[in-house]
């Protein structure tokens, strides 16, 4: 999912979330901001919000929502050491969904980039699904571009962006850039990798959207 903040990525993310829990997947939510409304809304689709986590093998509670205090600078290194330690405990058992949010904040931030990276390129053999958001595809690592077979891109304008999204997959690059400039606040195209189909939706949220 790439758009700017406050464009519906999250309420797209828990869309697809829906798909893995009604596969019964287990499914962790990296939350890294100290307030995400749309996050919080998750507990009450039963997912539990901790700190940390320390199983990852078929006996953990299978929806958590990974939330370590964040909003000083003092967090970092505990939100880096609780998120690194879940990536590792979900790699090795395997099986899991990831919702990454927000990637950047992850990669950079809280220097995550080379697991993060690794997880993108080996998550299939593992059979773990990932989900990123983040706001810009310039930062995005480019194994997120690569590996991934469903791609959501939110409006965009900006040309060196818009450079950046061509190349996914099977999908025409030009088709992809008239159809992304032309999108309006909560639409997202989607591209599918493979096929290269590209289609326009639009976020739909679970709740109302609260007057902010
Ligand atoms: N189609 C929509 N109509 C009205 N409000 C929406 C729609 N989609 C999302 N929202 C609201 O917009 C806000 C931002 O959505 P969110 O998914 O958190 O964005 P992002 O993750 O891109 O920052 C939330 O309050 C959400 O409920
Ligand atoms: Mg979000």
């Amino acid at each position: 999912m790439i758009a700017p903040t406050g464009m519906g990525k999250t309420v797209l993310a828990k869309r697809v979330l829906n798909y893995r829990e009604s596969r019964h997947a287990y499914i962790c939510v990296m939350a890294t901001k100290p307030v995400d409304e749309e996050l919080s809304e998750l507990e009450r689709r039963r997912y539990m919000r901790v700190k940390d986590n320390k199983i990852w093998t078929a006996a953990s509670y299978p929806r958590l929502l990974l939330w370590p205090d964040a909003g000083s600078f003092d967090n970092l290194s505990e939100q880096r050491k609780r998120f690194r330690s879940a990536l590792q405990g979900m790699w090795k058992a395997g099986k899991w969904t990831v919702h990454l949010n927000e990637l950047r904040y992850l990669t950079d931030n809280l220097g995550l980039k080379r697991e993060i990276n690794t997880l993108y390129l080996q998550a299939r053999s593992s059979k773990m699904s990932l989900i990123g958001e983040t706001q810009r595809p310039r930062s995005v690592p480019l194994e997120a571009f690569s590996q991934s077979s469903h791609v959501f891109f939110g409006p965009c304008r900006d040309d060196e962006d818009l450079k950046r999204i061509s190349g996914i997959g099977n999908a025409n690059p030009k088709i992809v850039r008239i159809v992304v400039q032309g999108l309006e606040r909560y639409q997202f195209a989607y591209v599918n990798a493979v096929t290269g189909n590209v289609v326009v939706t639009k976020t739909q949220p679970f709740t109302l959207a609260k007057a902010s």
